[in-house]
């Protein structure tokens, strides 16, 4: 566990620490047993990625946000931490998490959740507008649902075989292909792919998307994606071409919104 940190460092190796930006996750369901756990998984973090903070750190799962967050406080008045983000936590326990860190003078800076056409359940929960009205950035993960709305998978060309994702999403790819094909004519206007167009649905509606590049092309149609205007008219036929779809991506490890 956390070689992704330690490869991480490496590649920095020789960058100043003002020159690029780190965030890393604490996980309550895999916290240790010492006398302050959250401590503990930053410090190992720290010691992967060879510094003596990061600017951004997660709470990954609400596992008892009444329990946790405290843990938090003195360790973003020690300055280990910048800022606090929380992943995967619904309405009430982001503002559960938002108000312990209220009374110390602090606040959650950032959601991360599950974000896509095929999966809008923090936009019908209310998170978006919260996140709009408090001045919270929302990260959006699994845009792309893992390759499913790339256009690069259909029934004739499934997610490779044995792998979880194709346990996930091979089943379903016939009832996207509308919503995929209508991506790829939308892009074709625009010189991008249909994992363009759904990052930059994912754009419009004011999320920060985290997409998981495998290939650097992949970087280069993100920057592409942050171009691409999408017109109102665009994002309701994709939403409705999703929602025709009528299908369930919430990931295992999610609760309902
Ligand atoms: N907080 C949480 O609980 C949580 C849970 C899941 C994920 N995440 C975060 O979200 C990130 C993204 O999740 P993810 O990687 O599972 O799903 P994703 O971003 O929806 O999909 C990634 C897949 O899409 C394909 N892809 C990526 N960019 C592409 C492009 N420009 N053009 C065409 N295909 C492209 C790649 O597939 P191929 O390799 O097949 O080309 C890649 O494996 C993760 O790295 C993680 O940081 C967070």
């Amino acid at each position: 566990m956390g070689r992704s940190e330690t490869v991480l460092a490496r590649a920095l190796a020789g960058l100043d620490r003002g020159e690029y930006r780190l965030s890393t996750k604490f996980t309550p369901q895999i916290a240790g047993d010492g006398d302050d756990p959250v401590a503990d998984m930053l410090a190992q973090s720290l010691d992967r990625l060879n510094t003596d903070y990061v600017d951004l750190f997660w709470i990954h799962n609400p596992a008892d946000v009444a329990r946790w967050t405290p843990s938090l406080i003195p360790l973003l008045r020690k300055g280990r931490i910048r800022h606090v983000g929380v992943s995967n936590h619904n309405m009430e326990q982001i503002v559960l998490a938002d108000r312990i860190l209220g009374e110390a003078g602090f606040r959650v800076e950032a959601v991360q959740n599950h974000f896509s056409l095929l999966y809008r359940n923090s936009e019908r929960a209310g998170i978006l507008e919260y996140c709009r009205e408090h001045d919270v950035r929302f990260f959006s993960y699994m845009v792309l649902e893992q390759g499913a709305l790339t256009g690069r998978y259909g029934p004739a060309n499934p997610l490779p075989e044995g792998s979880d994702r194709a346990a996930v999403y091979n089943g379903i790819l016939p009832r996207l292909q509308a919503l995929t094909d209508r991506m790829r004519a939308i892009g074709e206007n625009r010189g991008a792919s249909a994992a363009g167009v759904a990052t930059a649905w994912a754009i419009a509606k004011g999320t920060t998307p985290i997409i998981g590049v495998t290939k650097a092309d992949h970087v280069d149609g993100l920057v592409r994606a942050r171009g691409i205007d999408l017109t109102d008219e665009e994002i309701a036929e994709l939403e409705a071409l999703a929602d025709a779809a009528n299908v369930d991506t919430r990931g295992w490890w999610e609760q309902e919104m």
